[in-house]
């Protein structure tokens, strides 16, 4: 792997990703942040070498880099999920690979599901702390003490500092950012009534697909990381409507803008 990972950012560095500090994880319906950045280069996954594209959809995925508030970013538009195929390793190589080219700040954003009934769709929430439901990790790997401690602490996945920042954005701003565990969950089917039920009963406020593993990764890589979840819908198992994709990501892009300053005004802190 790590020979993988040097390859890719080798390429990545001869196309002009130098010195990048903050790396950001965009969710589903939520590549918007875009617009913010003022791009220097720009590669589609399936040009990097090693980079997981077995996809459709993923041809389509790109890494950008660029500056947002003067702070050098990489953004990943699009990610990957382990409801596509591919392995918890590939889902998290991008963030082993933007560690290797220099960042130390992880920002990732998902769409999720409120299981905490207190939680309305269209609302933010900050991950404090997360549930892995994904049923492996992406640290059960042979050779993974080469990268890093196998036995990763997990005391405190989400930056406090970031936290209080993000919370402090968020007031100044009048932006309801609530603040609770997240779930994930191997989806891609939605849960069941009685799914919604345990989850609450675990004590997850929201689940989703993704974002558990990165965070994984990044503890791993003893990356500073901190994760938003915008709420689409909401799981209330008593009460339980039909939802569709495409619902959930028109709520994705109405909450969407609430999220961009969330993410801008802490990047100017850092
Ligand atoms: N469950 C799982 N993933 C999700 C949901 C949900 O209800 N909403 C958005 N992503």
């Amino acid at each position: 792997m790590i020979k993988h990972i040097n390859e890719a950012v080798e390429y990545l560095q001869n196309k002009g990703f130098e010195t990048p500090e903050i790396g950001i994880i965009l969710g589903t319906g939520l590549g918007k942040l875009i617009n913010e950045v003022e791009i220097l280069a720009e590669v589609s996954y399936n040009h990097i070498p090693n980079f997981p594209t077995a996809t459709v959809e993923f041809h389509k995925g790109k890494l950008i880099y660029g500056r947002i508030a003067g702070k050098k970013v990489i953004v990943m538009q699009g990610r990957f999920h382990l409801y596509e195929g591919y392995t918890l390793q590939d889902v998290t190589y991008p963030v082993r690979v933007m560690e290797k080219l220099g960042i130390t700040t992880l920002l990732v954003s998902n769409a999720a599901g409120a299981i905490n009934l207190n939680f309305k769709k269209g609302e933010l929430m900050l991950i404090d702390d997360h549930i892995n439901l994904q049923g492996s990790s992406p640290l059960a790997f042979n050779g993974v003490e080469k990268l890093g401690e196998r036995f990763t602490d997990m005391s405190a996945p989400y930056n406090k500092h970031i936290n209080a920042t993000f919370k402090a954005i968020a007031k100044t701003n009048n932006i309801k950012l609530h603040e609770g565990v997240y779930a994930s969950v191997v989806g891609p089917q939605l849960e069941t009534r009685a799914e919604y039920k345990m989850l609450k009963i675990m004590g997850a406020d929201a689940v989703g697909m993704s974002t558990v593993p990165e965070i994984i990764v990044a503890n791993h890589l003893k990356l500073k990381a901190a994760a938003i979840s915008v709420l689409t819908d909401e799981c209330d198992p008593d009460n339980l409507k039909p939802v569709n994709i495409s619902e959930i990501i028109e709520m994705a892009s109405k909450a969407e803008p609430n999220m961009i300053t969330l993410f801008k005004e802490l990047i100017k802190t850092l």
